[in-house]
């Protein structure tokens, strides 16, 4: 079923007359992990942004957005669904939490904005518990720089999906994570897609794409190069752009 289809979405900063982003067209089904890959400046935030609904005032969004066989409007993006139907995991967790509340606030203030006459106290434990804390009390009363910086991402990762939404959009997810803890919040994805969730994942580092995708599309100068399985992205790589990523990570990863 699919989830989420963009077509041709092009986006023009202010004052720009060239697009960032110009005419990205695809599609993500239910339960699939989905990454854009490209090199830094290609456009991948903008298109997540875009598509969520978060670019800056005065930015120009043209082409199609519909989310559940429902057209939105695409200079509007997902932003009506944001917190509920739709959660959105940022690169660097400190950014994101508010350092004056202890994340458990943080995290049942998604829940109650949404859904006033829920038990939100214990959907957040849940949430802490589905994101792999065994301590969920404990971490509820924590403030946010009482945390490391894994434990952050995974408090911001039980934020987005306290609601049960059914898409994620993380815009690297991992990239301020040691290896190990990356690792963690990897494999948390990969529970995430287990349980039926789509996932919308900007990345520039082809290990994480190795690891997680289904579907990988590429992005180079605004413009999307490639699009194919994770299989077809490694084993096969039709434009030199790619291959050359490609090549890069392989050489990378045998040392
Ligand atoms: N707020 C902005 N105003 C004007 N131009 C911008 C703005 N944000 C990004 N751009 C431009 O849009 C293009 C794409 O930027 P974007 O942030 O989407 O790249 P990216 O692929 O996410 O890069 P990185 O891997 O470094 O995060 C770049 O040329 C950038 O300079
Ligand atoms: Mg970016």
């Amino acid at each position: 079923m699919v989830l989420l289809e963009v077509k041709n979405l092009t986006v023009f900063y202010p004052n720009s007359l060239s697009p960032a982003l110009d005419r990205v067209s695809f599609q993500l089904k239910k339960g699939e992990i989905f990454c854009i890959v490209g090199e830094s400046g290609s456009g991948k935030s903008t298109l997540l942004r875009a598509i969520a609904g978060l670019l800056q005032p005065g930015c120009k969004v043209e082409g199609e957005v519909t989310f559940k066989g429902e057209k939105i409007s695409s200079q509007r993006g997902l932003e009506k669904f944001l917190g509920k139907e739709v959660g959105f995991i940022f690169q660097e967790p400190s950014a994101y939490l508010d350092p004056l509340f202890k994340v458990g606030n943080q995290i049942e203030e998604t829940c109650l904005s949404h859904f006033p006459n829920r038990n939100c106290r214990e959907k957040t434990l849940n949430a802490l518990r589905y994101c792999g804390f065994s301590n969920t009390v404990e971490v509820y009363e924590k403030y946010p720089h009482q945390l490391s910086g894994g434990q952050k991402q995974r408090v911001s990762i039980a934020d987005a999906v306290v609601n049960n939404p059914s898409l994620l959009l993380a815009d690297e997810p991992t990239s301020s994570l040691d290896v190990s803890t990356q690792k963690a919040v990897l494999e948390l994805f990969l529970k995430l897609k287990r349980d039926g969730k789509a996932v919308l994942m900007v990345t520039h580092d082809f290990g994480v794409v190795w690891e997680i995708a289904d579907r990988v599309l590429v992005i180079k100068e605004g413009k999307k190069v490639e699009e194919g399985s994770v299989f077809e992205i490694y084993g096969n790589p039709r434009h030199p752009y790619t291959r050359k990523l490609v090549e890069i990570f392989k050489k990378l990863s045998l040392f």
